[in-house]
């Protein structure tokens, strides 16, 4: 009975390292845009009753991504009507806007769960979700896929290091970064300003002489980790390291990183860059094989 992986627009290298761990079939999709601007997608494959099983994997970086992965999961009903779906979203974007901050505002985590939720798909994954709140939307089976143990392994050659989270959300993955690295770890308070400024309380570190790595889930503007990376300078700290697991490195995030101080950057390649060092194929592929 043959698998089959249908990949989206953002996700097409991510589906295809995860066919190839599954041993599963890639098919081929096409994505294009009417004169208008709407988006055309459509499954490029004959119908097969023998495939049992088809895997959509479709990052959220945008809304023309969301949008596309809809359009996944309706043309999979035509092509592949009585296959169990299961989707992957590898970086669930809309997930920081998990409830209202303030009166009147769209809960974007819970649009995205209930969409995804009304084709019935058998199981949803997704990669280190910003917070554990976004999943509860979903109204179908739904896992967490932790991509910390693969981050820990590209980070092997960083020897004396402190693992340090930029603000208070990212301390559970501080603690478990430290925890497989062998290190210790700190944390620093941040306050928003805006969408691209922080603020970062002063707070003494034990870094003098020793190597940083930051670690955040999400890495947008660069904002965080370029004030982060300042004030940990600031205090002696040696070479700073920037761990992420979604690196979406929005406009000028990677200039600002370099330009404060920063040394590397390992990211997952949940959103495909340049700094994309270690696939969650395999951690995607155990899952789908494990649940
Ligand atoms: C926010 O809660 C996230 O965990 C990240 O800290 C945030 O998305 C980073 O954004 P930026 O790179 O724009 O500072």
């Amino acid at each position: 009975m043959a698998l089959k992986i249908v990949s989206g627009s953002a996700s097409q290298l991510l589906a295809s390292r995860i066919a190839e761990v599954l041993g599963g079939v890639l098919a081929l999709c096409e994505f294009k845009r009417f004169p208008d601007g709407e988006l055309y997608t459509r499954i490029l494959e004959s119908e097969s009753e023998e495939t049992a099983e088809v895997v959509v994997v479709q990052s959220i970086l945008s809304d023309s991504d969301f949008f596309c992965l809809l359009q996944l999961l309706d043309a999979v009903e035509d092509v592949f009507p009585s296959a169990a779906v299961d989707v992957v979203i590898p970086y669930m974007g809309y997930a920081r806007q998990d409830k209202r901050f303030e009166r009147g505002e769209a809960i974007s985590a819970r649009v995205v769960a209930r969409c995804v939720s009304s084709f019935r798909p058998r199981r949803v994954f997704v990669v280190n979700a910003h917070s554990p709140d976004a999943l509860r939307f979903f109204e179908v089976p739904t896992y967490e896929i932790n991509a910390v143990p693969l981050l820990a392994s590209a980070l092997s050659s960083v020897e004396n290091a402190v693992v340090v989270a930029p603000d208070e959300g990212a301390t559970e993955l501080a603690k478990a970064l430290a925890n497989a690295t062998g290190f210790t770890w700190d944390v620093l308070q941040k306050r928003r300003i805006s969408g691209s400024e922080v603020e970062i309380k002063h707070k003494s570190l034990d870094v003098d002489g020793k190597n940083v790595i930051i670690v955040d889930d999400i890495i947008s503007t660069g904002g965080t980790i370029a004030t982060a990376t300042k004030i940990l300078k600031s205090q002696n700290a040696k070479d700073v390291f920037v761990a992420c697991i979604h690196g979406i490195f929005a406009q000028n995030a990677v200039l600002r990183m370099l330009k404060a101080g920063v040394r590397d950057i390992f990211a997952t390649d949940t959103v495909p860059s340049a700094f994309s060092r270690v696939s969650v194929a395999p951690a995607i592929a155990s899952a789908l094989k494990e649940k």
